[in-house]
């Protein structure tokens, strides 16, 4: 009789909490949000979550507006994540499929049938909607400008950001995403410590140095977390460990086969991928130094990658180290520019970096490398880090200025750095003699991020302040 009694109580609680939503710190570890996810199209997003080490009956649903019905998920995957310095979890993956592309829709996640979490998310556009976009690099610093840079971000309504990079710091380990990257950008309200940005808007990255560098997991046993908690495209070149494109993984068998399990398909081949949103179309690359980007199958795939896509309008490249950079930091790294006469050839617009803690615009321009690069070993104040010097021939656009002339012959090279780290080459700022002839514009005294809005043809560029002031404005058109 008690236990029926009790079976009763239990049941009312359930569902007076399924009025008012339960505490989520009671179910999730982190609460849902937004991938673009491995089949990245118009009418699909998958739905993220991670709870405690017990596999449950979850489900979720969405609906296109309040009057029409919900619709089951087809089905929930889960991957069990057992690493050995950190407690047995699960992350959670629904496909949210189809939507309306450009639209609003509502979801709802059930555990038990019961209501758990709820939320309105925005799908992806179509090729002839506007939309807008973030962009903003090296924010995963925990740090009041990171917060305040988040804030921002979350009042620039945007239908999707992009990241370029050092998503996490120090190590890209679990711990360090629990610590400085969910409860800023995947907050459930607004609030001092965060924003609820990833449970309605789809996020994509590119990995930084602090994403994918460390290699050693008898050190670190839960870092390359990228790679459990991101869901990307899996379209970029098919890379091997000890190739020119992955370094060697260290670490026990134990720890590195804990590892393989956990990342399943995602590793190694996730960091480079491309993928079409609106009328763009994004090339997402991995420009970490242990990359050779000499070797030919990735010049190849990249080459492929932005002949295939010449029917979009626009198109996108986004990564870590800048090959463009006029700071004194990092300035070594300049490998990227071996890419730059591909990204001409094949019509790149923009390409978007960080690494470098501030922000830069190029004119755009044309670059022809002499040679392969010279390695370098140690850059400033760190005797570990390669750097590689391309020097070559550039050709600048000075005539377009983003008001007058929106016409750009070249690729525009922006550095968006500035989400939150230490700023990098403040005493740069007032000092334009300090900065490298390709570069327009330099602001390093404050942390910023990039908006971008496309209509079309017209594509408008601001950088916006932790404050919310507009530093920088160009318009693009075509
Ligand atoms: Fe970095």
């Amino acid at each position: 009789m008690q236990k029926i009694i009790l079976i009763i109580l239990t049941s009312i609680s359930i569902a007076a909490n399924a009025q008012t939503l339960p505490s989520t710190n009671d179910y999730f570890i982190v609460t849902p949000y937004l991938q673009i996810g491995a089949e990245s199209n118009d009418t699909s997003l998958e739905l993220l979550w991670h709870t405690k080490d017990t596999v449950s009956k979850w489900t979720v649903e969405f609906q296109q507006n309040e009057n029409t019905s919900w619709i089951k998920s087809p089905k929930v995957f889960f991957n069990k994540i057992n690493i050995s310095n950190t407690a047995a979890f699960v992350v959670y993956n629904a496909l949210i499929t189809p939507v309306a592309a450009g639209n609003d829709f509502n979801y709802r996640v059930k555990l038990n049938g019961n209501i758990i979490f709820k939320s309105f998310a925005k799908a992806p556009k179509s090729f002839s909607q506007p939309y807008k976009f973030v962009v903003f690099g090296d924010i995963g610093a925990g740090s009041k400008s990171a917060k305040k840079i988040a804030n921002e971000v979350y009042k620039a309504n945007a239908d999707m950001v992009a990241v370029t990079g050092d998503i996490v710091y120090e190590q890209d380990t679990i711990a360090d995403y629990r610590k400085v990257f969910w409860p800023i950008y995947n907050a459930q309200k607004v609030d001092s410590i965060g924003v609820p940005l990833m449970s309605s808007i789809p996020f994509v990255a590119a990995v930084g140095n602090h994403d994918a560098d460390s290699r050693d997991l008898n050190k670190l046993p839960d870092a390359l977390a990228y790679y459990y908690f991101w869901s990307q495209p899996l379209n970029g070149p098919i890379a091997k460990e000890g190739s020119p494109l992955v370094p060697i993984l260290n670490g026990s068998e134990e720890n590195k086969n804990a590892f393989y399990t956990a990342a399943g398909k995602h590793y190694p081949s996730m960091t480079n991928f491309s993928f079409n949103y609106g009328n763009a179309h994004w090339t997402m690359l991995d420009a970490d130094v242990y990359v050779d980007w000499n070797d030919s199958t990735l010049k190849q795939w990249v080459i492929k990658d932005l002949e295939n896509s010449q029917n979009m309008t626009w198109h996108f490249v986004a990564y870590h180290h800048p090959g463009f950079s006029s700071s004194i930091d990092h300035f070594e790294q300049q490998q990227m520019r071996l890419l730059a006469p591909i990204f001409e050839k094949g019509k790149v617009d923009i390409v978007f970096n960080g690494h470098v803690h501030n922000y830069q615009r190029s004119f755009p321009l044309h670059f022809k490398p002499q040679n392969k690069g010279v390695l370098l070993v140690g850059g400033k104040e760190n005797k570990n880090i390669r750097g590689r010097v391309v020097n070559g021939l550039w050709t600048l656009d000075k005539q377009f200025d983003g008001k007058e002339n929106t016409k750009a012959n070249g690729v525009i090279y922006i550095v968006t750095g500035a989400g939150g780290k230490d700023l990098y080459g403040v005493e740069q700022n007032n000092n334009p003699d300090s900065w490298q002839k390709f570069t327009n514009k330099f602001i390093s005294n404050t942390h910023s991020f990039t908006e971008v809005l496309v209509n079309g043809n017209i594509l408008q560029l601001k950088q916006i302040d932790a404050n919310g002031n507009t530093i920088d404005n160009i318009n693009l058109s075509k």
